[in-house]
């Protein structure tokens, strides 16, 4: 079928690869004109396993990135992926999803044909009712008969992306009606996953529920490494014990430095958030991320003890993203981490294989190394912050170090001469 998808980013350029590897034919909207070429040149924006290959397959091919809404009217259906980032009390900002929809909407006035609209975005249950619906309808001046509306959340890991939309655990599709939920779950045919069709609120909620869910089993981790680290324990061995329960799973239980992201931290504000306005307490999820705020810190607490006064300490901090296998540095652990060691006087010596220019644009009073050795050097201790394969090799380049204090937010070390957050 003809797609149209609002938004080129980690959410928008990745579903429109997958659909069109899946047999469709994509019409990328994308506002930044240079990612809109370089996607069309098939030079992927963004890094994730995977991409530029497929970009190549099908660039100027059965997908197309511009800048302008008119290619909608020819499409059946139309994705909204655009970004929902945190306001600063933690509420979603729609912003981006109410634009988009009056762009949409305009694009449909001339259009003579049913259309569905699908918000594949994470948004606050009751946002495709309350602000997509009105805003498309209003724009297009046209009923809901003529244009549908669906709630498809995606749950793709960064790094993952790819894999994860062609293989998914299940495929949520939210409508009010048959048919529109008909027109989109056909979309991923050739997909073997259970499809779960629901409401639509219920499907916007699936989404933060999932996701906080996630979040609650890694702070749940962290917080019983904290307790394990003042027994000696090593939590690893526990969650392993753990995790053989069938009903917990051994996934998501990797006790560390917290989690970061553009989306756990963001969707359980934003569920956090919702709850408040609508006169819940969200107990738990304050919780979550508080365990998520203060565990970052454990790692300069633990260098401290370990180190004394850190002015004027050499540290190399290993790790920059949020986690491996991305060049994203939102919400990372290694920020606040960074951040710290910097007001204690230390200078910090970064290094990461993705995600150097990433963290330079948010911290540049950082010395950026090409590489781990050159980051160790002369070192007075070394933060190893996420689970780069690379970082697990490293043994004798400790050897660079002025004195070998290497303390992990991550467990991926194989020398034993590591201290772990909460291990
Ligand atoms: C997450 C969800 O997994 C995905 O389903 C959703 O669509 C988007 O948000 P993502 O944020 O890309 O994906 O990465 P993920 O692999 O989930 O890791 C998130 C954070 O949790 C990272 O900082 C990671 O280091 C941390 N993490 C993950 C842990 O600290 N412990 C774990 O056991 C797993």
């Amino acid at each position: 079928m003809k797609i149209s998808i609002v938004g080129g980013g980690y959410v928008g350029l990745i579903s429109s690869i997958c659909f069109a590897e899946l047999g469709h034919c994509i019409n990328l909207i994308e506002i930044d004109v240079e990612k809109a070429s370089a996607i069309n040149s098939a030079k992927p924006p963004i890094y994730e396993k995977g991409l530029e290959e497929l970009l190549s397959k099908h660039a100027r091919r059965d997908l197309t990135a511009t800048t302008d809404y008119s290619g909608i009217s020819e499409s059946d259906v139309t994705f909204i992926c655009v970004g929902t980032p945190p306001n600063h009390d933690g509420s979603a900002d729609l912003s981006m999803i109410e634009s988009a929809s009056r762009s949409i909407g305009s694009a449909l006035k001339d259009c003579d044909r049913y259309h569905v609209v699908t918000v594949k975005s994470t948004v606050p249950p009751g946002t495709t009712q309350n602000l997509v619906m009105p805003a498309v309808l209003k724009e297009s001046c046209r009923s809901q008969c003529e244009i549908g509306f669906v709630m498809n959340p995606e749950f793709l890991r960064e790094g993952l992306a790819i894999q994860d939309f062609m293989n998914p655990d299940r495929i949520v599709i939210g409508s009010t009606d048959g048919r529109e939920g008909d027109i989109v779950q056909s979309l991923y045919c050739g997909l073997e996953a259970p499809v779960v069709r629901t409401g639509i609120a219920a499907a916007e909620m699936i989404k933060y529920a999932s996701n906080a869910m996630l979040a609650t089993k890694i702070s749940f981790a962290n917080e019983v490494g904290n307790i394990c680290k003042r027994l000696g324990v090593d939590v690893y061995e526990v969650m392993r014990g753990v995790g053989m329960d069938h009903r917990i799973s051994p996934h998501f239980l990797n006790a560390g430095a917290g989690f970061g992201g553009s989306c756990f931290p963001k969707d359980v504000s934003g569920l956090l958030s919702l709850a408040k306005s609508l006169g819940e307490d969200p107990i738990l999820l304050k919780s979550v991320l508080e365990v998520n705020e203060h565990q970052p810190l454990r790692m300069v607490e633990l260098l401290q003890r370990r180190i004394g006064d850190l002015k004027d300490k050499r540290i190399a901090v290993l790790g920059l993203a949020f986690k491996n296998d991305t060049d994203d540095a939102r919400e990372s652990r290694s920020l606040p981490v960074i951040e710290s060691l910097l007001m204690k006087g230390a200078s910090v010596f970064a290094y990461d294989p993705k995600a150097n220019e990433s963290m330079r644009k948010i911290l540049p009073g950082v010395l950026y190394c090409r590489n781990a050795s050159e980051a160790l050097m002369s070192a007075d201790a070394c933060l190893i912050m996420t689970e780069w394969p690379e970082f697990g090799q490293l043994d004798e380049e400790f050897d660079l170090m002025r004195s070998k204090v290497i303390i992990e937010g991550r467990r991926i070390l194989s020398c034993r001469d590591a201290e772990g957050i909460c291990w």
